[in-house]
C-alpha cells in the first residue's frame, strides 16, 4: 500500500498542545476533500462546514448521500461534535487479491481508494477524531479512529452521530430494530417514509433505480448498529445500548467498526459485492483446514414439526437409536455430520424460561454420547453439537472452555450454538453478582460471540449461531464462525404465524444474506408437514396454518441461492428416502464454491446465481421466484467454451403452484454449451435447480 500524507494547515502540524489554546483562530474551515472509487462513479465529499465533520456520497454525478453528519459523544467528557475542523488527510490505494479458505467464491479482489481525514476538535480535551473511507466500485466503508492522547483514556460512547441521508421516495427493505424477536421478522416493502428503526443491512432503490445497501463491517468490541429515522430521508445510527444505558465501554486507541453503504447500478449489482468482507482483516488463525464446509442432517425438524421434543418430558428425540438412523442416513448419501439437538441436560420443562439449568457436558441417559460419536467415527461421520443457551450467557461461559475441550476429545468439530430469549433479555451476571439483561446485539453479547469463536478455535470447532448477533464479514477473519442464523429460517415454516410467504427468500438475498452466510436450513420435501399423519398421536401439532410455501423445486434451489458452507438437508429421513430422484440434487451439490455470480434478480421478485463448485469442473444454478410465476432466460455465459455440459435440471411442472401443485417437478437432461441461454418456467413460489457436469467424450 502506498500512502501519502499531506498537512492541510501548516498550523495543525504544530502540535495539538498549541491547538487547544489558538485554535479558534487557526482552525477556519477547510475546503473539502475528495475521493474517488476506482473506476470513478462513486465520489466521497468530506468537509468541516459549520465546525461539523460531515460526508457525503455521489454516484454517477448524482448525491445518493446528501451531507452527513459524523462524530460521536462521551459519558461525562466532550465529544467530536462541534467545533471541528478538517486538520490532515492522508491517502492510499490497494488492488489486490486475496483467497478465502472457504466461500462464494475463492479469490477476493479488494480494490479501493482510501482517504483518512483528521479532524481537530477546538472544543475540548479530547482534540483528534479520525474518520478513514475506503471508496471500491462497489461502495464505501468509513469507520472513526480514535487515537490514544491526552485526557482522553477510558471513554462510554453516549451517541455516535453518524447520518446516512438517502434520496427522499427511496424504497426500503427492512426488518424492525429492538424487537423481541430480534432479527426473525417478516422484511416490509415500503417508502423510507414508513421505515421506523431498521436493522441492517437495510437495502433501499432511489427513485432512479440506484439500489444501495447500509450495514457495517468488522463488528468487534462495538454495539451493533440499527438505523433511526430522524425526520424524512434522515437515518442516524443507532446503537444497541447496554443495561446500564451506555452505548460502547471502551479505551482509546480504538476503532469503531466500518460504516457500510454498498451501491449498485441495479439488484443484481448489490449480490455481487464483496465489499464487507474486504473491510475486514485477514485470517488470524492460521492453517484453519479443519474447517470443513459440507452438508448435513440432524435430529431438527422432528422437534420443529412436533414429532418428538427435546426434553425427556414427552417423547425424546435425542436418543442413541435414532442418533445411530441419522448417522446411517448421513454416511449412506455423503453428508458430513448429524446435528443433535435435546442431547444434553436442561430441556425438560418450560426451557424457554430455564436456561440456568442447561449442561453442556452432561447428556440425557438415554443419550450414550460416546456411544453415538465412536459408531459416527467409523461410519465417517461426524456429531455436530448444540448448545441452547435460552439466553443465560454466563451460565453458558462458565462451562465454555470445559464443554469444548470434552467436545475435542469426542471428534466433534462443529457446534451449532443458540440464544433463544426475547429482544433485550439476554442474561449476565455482572461482577458483584447481580442479574443483567443484555440486547443480542449489543457490546455485552458482540464481545460474547468473539469469546466464544475464539475458544472454540483453540479447539479446531466451528461456530453456527442462532439467534446470534447479525454478520458483518467476520468470516474472513475467524473462519470457524461458519454461519448462523440471524433472520426468519425454514423454521417459521414449522409453527410460524404466518409462515414465510413466497417472496421471503427473493428478498433474503439482497438484505440478510449481503451480511453473510445464513444456516437457513433448505431441503424440505414434505411441504405440509402439519398434515401428516402423526407419528406420535399424542403430541401437539403444529398450527394447522403453517405449512412450506414454495415448490419442490424452490426447496432445491435454495441450495445454490442460500449461501452457505454449512448446508443443513433439513427434512426427516424417510421424506428423502421416499423421493429419492429430487433428493439427488442435494446428493451432488457442493457447499463451497469456486466463484458465485448472481445472474439475475428484483429484490421480492425473482434472483438467479450460477456457483462453480471448488473441488470440480461443475457449475450449479438456482432460481426461485416469489408468488408470481414467470419465466427466465438465463445465458450461460460463465461456462467453458471448449465443453459441452449436461444439463441435469430440477424445475417446476407445467401445474406446479406452490398453493395448489408444489410437488409437480419434472426432472430432464439436456446439452448446453457457453453460447446457451436456458429458459427457465418458474412456477408460483415456485424455482429451479440445476447441475451442469461436463458431458463425457
Ligand atoms: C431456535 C433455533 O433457530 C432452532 O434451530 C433450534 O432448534 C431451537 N432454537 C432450539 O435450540
Ligand atoms: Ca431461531
Amino acid at each position: 500500500m502506498s500512502a501519502a500524507r499531506s498537512r492541510l494547515s501548516k498550523l495543525a502540524a504544530i502540535g495539538f498542545g498549541l491547538l487547544a489554546v489558538f485554535a479558534p483562530q487557526l482552525l477556519a474551515a477547510q475546503p473539502p476533500v475528495q475521493v474517488r472509487s476506482p473506476a470513478g462513479d462513486i465520489v466521497v465529499t468530506v468537509s468541516d462546514d459549520g465546525g461539523r465533520a460531515q460526508y457525503k456520497i455521489d454516484f454517477r454525478g448524482a448525491t445518493i448521500i446528501a451531507s452527513s453528519r459524523l462524530g460521536m459523544l462521551f459519558k461525562n467528557q466532550h465529544g467530536f461534535d462541534e467545533g471541528l475542523s478538517i486538520a490532515a488527510t492522508a491517502i492510499a490505494s490497494r488492488d489486490e487479491i486475496w483467497e478465502q479458505p472457504w466461500g462464494e467464491r475463492r479469490l477476493v479482489r479488494d480494490h479501493h481508494n482510501e482517504l483518512l481525514v483528521t479532524f481537530a476538535s477546538t472544543s475540548g480535551p479530547a482534540p483528534e477524531m479520525q474518520v478513514r473511507f475506503r471508496v471500491f466500485d462497489d461502495g464505501v466503508g468509513f469507520r472513526y479512529e480514535i487515537p490514544k492522547q491526552r485526557r482522553l483514556g477510558k471513554v462510554n460512547i453516549i451517541d455516535e452521530l453518524t447520518e446516512f441521508v438517502v434520496v427522499n421516495q427511496s424504497t426500503a427493505w427492512w426488518i424492525p430494530s429492538r424487537g423481541w424477536n430480534r432479527y426473525e421478522y417478516l422484511y416490509q416493502t415500503s417508502d423510507i417514509a414508513e421505515v421506523s428503526g431498521a436493522h441492517t443491512p437495510m437495502t433501499l432503490r432511489t427513485p432512479s433505480g440506484v439500489h444501495l445497501s447500509i450495514h457495517e463491517a468488522a463488528l468487534v468490541d462495538y454495539s451493533g448498529m440499527s438505523l433511526k429515522q430522524l425526520r424524512p430521508g434522515r437515518f442516524k445510527a443507532d446503537l444497541a445500548p447496554w443495561s446500564d444505558g451506555v452505548l460502547v465501554k471502551t479505551k482509546t486507541p480504538f476503532v469503531t467498526p466500518w460504516r457500510t453503504i454498498q451501491i449498485a447500478p441495479d439488484a443484481v449489482g448489490l449480490l455481487n459485492s464483496d465489499l464487507i468482507l474486504n473491510l475486514n482483516e485477514p485470517n488470524k488463525l492460521g492453517d484453519v483446514s479443519w474447517v470443513k464446509p459440507g452438508k448435513y442432517v440432524g435430529i431438527w425438524w422432528g422437534m420443529h414439526i412436533r414429532e418428538y421434543l427435546w426434553g425427556t418430558d414427552g417423547v425424546h428425540g435425542a436418543t442413541t437409536q435414532e442418533t445411530k438412523r441419522y448417522i446411517d442416513f448421513a454416511a449412506k448419501y455423503g453428508f458430513i455430520g448429524v446435528l443433535v439437538e435435546g442431547w444434553n441436560i436442561g430441556w425438560d420443562g418450560d426451557w424457554f424460561s430455564n436456561g440456568d439449568v442447561f449442561s453442556f457436558t452432561k447428556p440425557y441417559p438415554d443419550f450414550d454420547l460416546r456411544a453415538v460419536t465412536e459408531y459416527a467415527r467409523e461410519k465417517g461421520v461426524r456429531l455436530i453439537g448444540h448448545n441452547e443457551t435460552s439466553g443465560n450467557v454466563t451460565n453458558y461461559e462458565n462451562q465454555l472452555e470445559d464443554a469444548f475441550a470434552f467436545y475435542e476429545a469426542l471428534g466433534i468439530d462443529k457446534v451449532k450454538t443458540g440464544y433463544v430469549a426475547d429482544g433485550g433479555n439476554i442474561k449476565r451476571i455482572d461482577e458483584n453478582g447481580i442479574a443483567k439483561y443484555e440486547w443480542h446485539d449489543g457490546q455485552f453479547m458482540v464481545d460474547h460471540h468473539m469469546r466464544v469463536v475464539r475458544e472454540a478455535a483453540k479447539h479446531k470447532i466451528s461456530i453456527n449461531p442462532h439467534e446470534p448477533v447479525k454478520d458483518t464479514g467476520l468470516r474472513r477473519t475467524y473462519p470457524n464462525w461458519v454461519a448462523r442464523e440471524g433472520a426468519r429460517g425454514q423454521e417459521f415454516n414449522a409453527w410460524g404465524d404466518p409462515p414465510n410467504p413466497p417472496e421471503h427468500t427473493a428478498i433474503l438475498p439482497f438484505t440478510r444474506m449481503l451480511s453473510g452466510p445464513m444456516d437457513f436450513t433448505p431441503g424440505i420435501f414434505d411441504l405440509e408437514p402439519n398434515k401428516r399423519q402423526p407419528v406420535n398421536a399424542d403430541m401437539p401439532r403444529g398450527d394447522p396454518r403453517s405449512r412450506v410455501k414454495t415448490t419442490l423445486a424452490k426447496q432445491l434451489a435454495l441450495y445454490v441461492v442460500l449461501y452457505s458452507p454449512i448446508q443443513m438437508a433439513a427434512d426427516l429421513p424417510e421424506n428423502y428416502e421416499s423421493n429419492l430422484g429430487a433428493f439427488q440434487f442435494i446428493v451432488d451439490v457442493p457447499a463451497d464454491w469456486e466463484e458465485s455470480i448472481a445472474l439475475a434478480g428484483e429484490i421480492g421478485d425473482f434472483v438467479a446465481y450460477a456457483r462453480k463448485d471448488r473441488n470440480s469442473e461443475d457449475w450449479y444454478l438456482g432460481a426461485l421466484t416469489d408468488e408470481q410465476a414467470r419465466t427466465l432466460s438465463l445465458p450461460l455465459s460463465f461456462l467453458d467454451p471448449q465443453q459441452t455440459y449436461v444439463a441435469e435440471i430440477y424445475r417446476d411442472g407445467v401445474k406446479a403452484s406452490w398453493k395448489d401443485n408444489p410437488y409437480n417437478m419434472i426432472i430432464e437432461q439436456r446439452d448446453v454449451v457457453r453460447g446457451n441461454s436456458l429458459s427457465l418456467p418458474l412456477a408460483s413460489g415456485g424455482g429451479a435447480a440445476i447441475r451442469l457436469r461436463i458431458k463425457s467424450q
